[in-house]
């Protein structure tokens, strides 16, 4: 089959960029202007045309699933009181998407949560993205990417040209020959020593990966820091295919750690005014 239905969004880590706030707040309910990070993400999963979001979440991040399901009291509250645009906005966010939860057990690495979706997504090609960045683009990032898609019908990778000091801390790919900005990947290495990374295009948190992805990432073996990296199941991929890289237009702005979160929050708040987000199509 080759039809794109699902995103998955892996939101199973640890927060360890942003302690002490998330020893118990899952990262990804850290507030983004007026509503939490990881629903600027179904967002951009949902403009790209996923109508299907598996969540991957680990014990403890139960506060998401809550924040998704209906809150009856609060409703009822709301209502009583006449409080029309705050009722709207809380069942925007439960009525936004059908959310599939799937459990990562232990934090084994990308690789390994998203190999957890892997019975939710079956063989289908499907949406990826990482919550901890924001697309800031005229078209989501990753409806970048899905068009991408739709004109090669193979993977393709979110890229980004980054400084020399920078590549270590990202999936770095090697590219030949391009149309536009579109590239044909032939290597990825997943944070390579500045000395041996072979280009400056960093892989930047979204994808478009198809099926065979899971049984790559089942045969692919532990990788950089002892953990299961996507990056290398993708490199297995590479072997198998065309696998493409754009080099999106627009920006990704941080909130994963606490200094981008404030910058992002700031600029975002000026920008839109509080509740103007979803109006200016730019979750
Ligand atoms: C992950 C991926 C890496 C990618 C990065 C983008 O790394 O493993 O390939 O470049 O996200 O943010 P992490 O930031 O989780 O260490």
């Amino acid at each position: 089959m080759d039809t794109i239905r699902h995103c998955v969004i892996p939101a199973a880590g640890l927060g360890t960029r942003f302690l002490p706030a998330t020893k118990v707040l899952p990262k990804e309910m850290l507030p983004v202007v007026d509503r939490p990070l990881i629903e600027w993400a179904i967002e951009e999963a949902m403009a790209a045309g996923a109508a299907e979001i598996a969540l991957v979440i680990a014990s403890g991040k139960e506060l998401i699933q809550a924040h998704f399901e209906r809150q009856p009291a609060l409703e009822a509250v709301l209502e009583a009181r006449g409080k029309r645009a705050e009722l709207a906005a809380v069942r925007h966010s439960q009525e936004l998407a059908h959310i599939t939860y799937c459990r990562q057990e232990e934090p084994r690495g990308l690789g390994h949560a998203v190999l957890c979706a892997a019975e939710v997504v079956g063989d289908n090609p499907f949406l990826c993205m990482l919550p901890d960045d924001l697309s800031h683009a005229p078209t989501p990032i990753l409806a970048q990417l899905r068009r991408a898609w739709d004109e090669v019908h193979a993977p393709v990778l979110a890229l980004m040209r980054v400084t020399p000091d920078q590549i270590s801390r990202y999936g770095c790919a090697t590219v030949s020959q391009a149309r536009g900005r579109l590239h044909r990947v032939t290597e990825v290495v997943e944070k390579p020593r500045p000395e041996d990374a072979r280009s400056d295009l960093a892989i930047m948190g979204r994808y478009v990966l198809p099926g065979s992805i899971f049984e790559a990432l089942r045969r692919t073996p532990t990788g950089v820091g002892g953990e299961l990296q996507l990056t290398d199941g993708i490199s297995a991929l590479i072997a198998q295919g065309p696998v493409w890289g754009l080099e999106f237009d627009g920006e990704l702005l941080d909130v994963g750690t606490p200094d981008g979160w404030l910058t992002t929050n700031v600029r975002l708040a000026r920008e839109l005014g509080r509740g103007a987000a979803v109006e200016a199509g730019l979750a």
